[in-house]
């Protein structure tokens, strides 16, 4: 391929405004061309990239035997209605109306297309389990779509879905599915963690999302430096330490006067904050909830939004708190409140004497307090918490650290949520409709082009490992006009094409400087450079990775590469 007929529109200048190291790269050396916020051109030397990319994936799919096909984007918002996403999933999703007024979605994921698709067939325990897959865009109308194509509103997502007719079968094909995708995600030379993830209500530990670690990662990854634990933030729990338990002593109220927030109040009463409770009042789906935790913590929202089994939890407005709790937001507690707001208690809170709460006045909390004061019968625990650094792993084992991670992929089970909403049912050995057990996998494809290039590069650019790089070989004639240059630069593009490489000609009238500059940026393993010793067919194969020149002989060449090409 000669790179005059390639489209790759390098840019001499840094862009301004991306972040991202992957974004600079792509935008700089002609991969990517911003079209609207979070949609993209994928260039030539992208698109050849996420066809790699799809291939490996392809073929780990094969082995699984998991069946490619293609649904349309363009959904009916019926089917979602059905589902009951219309409504719940947010302003993510893309809505609009066709000429005939009739409403539209543009998929942002594929639960309930393939659901309705498949739920004719596969209606007798003969025919299951079925792993079916896409290679498509997605369209998310995300708030803040950033860092080129790590956060997008158009992407490219691989979404495969399993239907079976029991748990075994679902957790047979879940852990195939996490084995393809760790050979998927190794394939692409990537350094990733697989850490428990959210997966909604009823999801527990069998959702796993595999991250890349990256400082630019707006997911926080929480590991224990002893064991494998290894969650997202949003899911991640600890072995609490507790408070030392104390003699209850009688509890009493005490002005508190402007002490609003824990650290006001820990200082005015001259206590630690892991003596107080705090409490947290929200709007779940508009019913209002008290959430209580220990001073020192913070509510972790997609925990407590699982827990409630809701879909919106909103912090609770100073005017719905006054309504409900009677007092300003700072001094409200469980203690003599109506029945019916619900009281969800951290498990932080296990095992706390003599605390201080709210007492639901303005500028009053109660001292000493216990359970017994301020709720009927046992008290049913909930972790609701933000997990903090240094905390003891969950195993016991090791203490928590945070880092930064790309979500990638995510494998979940999805149980029947799906099955029973648009009633997709089989008919199982012993004769009873049921409905199917679904899961859901996904990868976001053009994200992992980003996710590779933030872990690939140097200063001078990209560095493909060799089976993802749009070329493995790039040859660079100092100068093409010259007739030996000329002649030895096409001979040897030839060969190597004829060994079936993939080999860019830099037959631009350019000087060697812009060339060189140019070859590093984009980030092909091998330069060969074409030079004076064409005359005796001599030429310096260059490896992006370590710098690293040789001189070979025209008969040498293919040898030398398809070695050097070995432990890129
Ligand atoms: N806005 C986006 N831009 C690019 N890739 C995305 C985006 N949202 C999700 N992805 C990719 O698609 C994969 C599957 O999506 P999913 O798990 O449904 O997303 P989320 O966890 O954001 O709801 C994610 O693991 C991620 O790699
Ligand atoms: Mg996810």
């Amino acid at each position: 391929m000669k790179q005059s007929r390639m489209y790759i529109p390098t840019l001499k200048q840094i862009p301004s405004d991306a972040e991202a190291v992957s974004h600079q790269l792509m935008l700089r050396a002609g991969y990517i061309r911003q079209v609207s916020a979070g949609a993209y051109a994928l260039l030539p030397l992208a698109w050849d990239v996420i066809l790699k990319i799809e291939n490996i994936i392809r073929k780990e799919m094969k082995k699984i035997d998991a069946v490619e096909m293609m649904m349309p984007a363009l959904i009916p918002a019926d089917l979602w209605k059905e589902s009951g996403r219309f409504k719940t999933y947010g302003e993510n999703l893309f809505k609009f109306e066709d000429r005939h007024d009739r409403e539209f979605i543009l998929g942002p994921t594929h639960e309930e297309t393939f659901t309705s698709v498949i739920k004719e067939q596969l209606n007798s325990y003969k025919k299951l389990p079925m792993v079916l897959y896409e290679l498509q865009p997605k369209y998310r109308d995300e708030d803040r779509p950033r860092y080129g194509l790590l956060r997008c509103r158009e992407f490219y997502m691989k979404d495969a879905y399993s239907f079976a007719a029991n748990a075994e079968q679902t957790d047979v094909i879940f852990n195939q599915m996490e084995t393809a995708y760790k050979n998927i995600f190794d394939a692409c030379k990537l350094d990733y963690r697989t850490i428990i993830g959210n997966a909604g209500p009823m999801g527990g530990t069998d959702s796993k999302e595999f991250s890349v670690v990256a400082g630019i990662g707006e997911d926080t990854i929480v590991f224990s430096d002893d064991s494998n634990y290894s969650a997202n933030l949003e899911m991640a729990t600890s072995k609490i330490e507790q408070v030392p338990s104390e003699k209850h002593l009688p509890m009493e109220e005490v002005s508190t006067p402007d002490a609003h927030t824990i650290d006001a109040l820990a200082k005015f009463l001259q206590i630690e904050p892991n003596k107080i409770m705090k409490a947290v009042a929200v709007m779940a789906d508009e019913q209002p909830v008290l959430v209580m935790i220990r001073g020192d913590y913070q509510v972790n929202s997609i925990k407590l939004r699982n827990v409630l089994n809701v879909n919106l939890v909103e912090e609770a407005t100073p005017d719905e708190v006054r309504k409900v709790f009677g007092s300003a937001p700072g001094f409200i507690s469980p203690y003599g409140i109506a029945d019916d707001v619900k009281v969800i208690f951290d498990s932080s809170l296990e095992g706390l004497d003599n605390f201080v709460i709210g007492a639901n006045k303005d500028d009053k909390h109660l001292i000493n307090a216990n359970f017994e004061d301020v709720v009927e019968g046992p008290v049913e625990f909930n972790d609701v918490r933000v997990v903090k650094e240094g905390e003891v792993s969950p195993d016991g084992h090791g203490h928590l650290e945070f880092t930064k991670g790309i979500e990638i992929g995510h494998i979940f089970k999805l149980g029947t949520r799906f099955s029973n909403s648009l009633g997709a049912n089989f008919i199982d050995e012993d004769g009873k409709s049921k409905p199917l057990l679904m899961g859901s996998y996904g990868i976001g494809i053009s994200r992992l082009l980003s996710a590779i290039i933030e872990q690939h590069n140097d200063e001078n650019g990209i560095v493909w490992p060799a089976k993802l790089s749009p070329f493995q070989v790039h040859v660079v004639p100092i100068k093409y006009s010259n007739d030996d240059q000329h002649k030895l630069s096409d001979e040897v593009v030839q060969l190597l094409q004829d060994e079936g490489f993939d080999v860019l000609l830099d037959d631009r009238n350019e000087r060697a400087g812009v060339k060189f500059a140019d070859s590093d940026l984009m980030g092909f393993p091998i330069r060969i450079t074409v030079g004076k010793k064409a005359v005796d067919s001599i030429v310096e194969l260059k490896l992006r990775k370590t710098g690293e020149t040789i001189e070979v002989n025209k008969d040498e060449l293919v040898n030398s590469v398809k070695i050097l090409l070995k432990n890129q």
